[in-house]
């Protein structure tokens, strides 16, 4: 079935990484297209909550990025308080370990439920691409960055996560890893007329979508554009085309 302009809008989720309410607003107004915000931890840590409020009073869903990653109970206690302000999506990371995404998924399942609220796509990490193999080695683990990457990712799996945050060069092992049942989603997202800035391992939208992304996180070749409404509508395009043609 064909996807509607809308459905294709909702794939590009716009990385709100501002200071204050202030900014976060005028982006917010910049950019009535958009569906998915991205509220972050410098954000989240300046304002708080009243940011997942803010997003929604634009009727726009919240990505809630804070990547959890503490003992079970208290990863599952930030889940209910995510779920009860109604977050669309949630990251935590995959090495936290089993117990810790288990008791996060049923948390949010329990208290969405409970609570009649939407039940959030829970999204792990892996590997911070900031971690290069000797980071890995001097934090104890032996393996490759890439073999780490499938290790957490099968193992978000196994837990009941449904989605993973991966770099653009990850896309292909981890779709032919874990098939077609788990979101991706990827940041590192560069359309060709756009600068890279400190993007190093970057990939343009139509790619990553034919790569088989979920969703892709845009920042600054968007929120940083002369007119970020235009930039939005091109990269909107570019996707309707990609998703047309594959
Ligand atoms: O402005 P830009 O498009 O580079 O923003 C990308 C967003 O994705 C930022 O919020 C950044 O923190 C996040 N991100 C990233 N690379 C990763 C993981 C997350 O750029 N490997």
């Amino acid at each position: 079935m064909r996807e509607t302009k809308s459905e294709i809008a909702r794939k590009i989720i716009i990385a709100l990484d501002v200071k204050n309410r202030e900014e976060a607003r005028s982006v917010l107004e910049s950019l009535p297209e958009a569906r998915i915000f991205k509220v972050g931890l410098e954000l989240f840590t300046a304002e708080g909550p009243a940011m997942i409020d803010l997003v929604k009073s634009f009727g726009k869903e919240v990505f809630l990025d804070l990547k959890l990653h503490d003992i079970p109970n208290t990863v599952a206690g930030a889940v209910k308080s995510a779920v009860r302000h109604s977050v669309a999506m949630l990251t935590l990371h995959a090495a936290g370990g089993r117990e810790m995404m288990k008791k996060a998924v049923e948390a949010a399942r329990e208290t969405a439920e409970k609570e009649n609220k939407p039940l959030p796509l829970i999204l792990g990490v892996t590997v911070l691409t900031s971690l290069k193999d000797n980071d890995l080695q001097e934090i104890g683990f032996s393996d490759s960055s890439r073999n780490q990457v499938l290790r957490l990712a099968r193992l978000a799996v196994e837990s009941g996560i449904e989605g993973i945050v991966c770099s653009p060069q990850e896309l292909d092992p981890l779709r032919a890893e874990l098939g077609s049942g788990v979101r991706i989603i990827t940041p590192g997202i560069r359309p060709a007329w756009a600068e890279a800035q400190d993007q190093k391992r970057i990939m343009t939208p139509e790619e990553a979508i034919k790569k088989g992304a979920d969703f892709l996180v845009i920042g600054r070749p968007i929120t940083r554009a002369p007119v970020p409404r235009e930039a939005f509508s091109r990269v909107l395009k570019e996707l309707q085309a990609a998703v047309e043609g594959a």
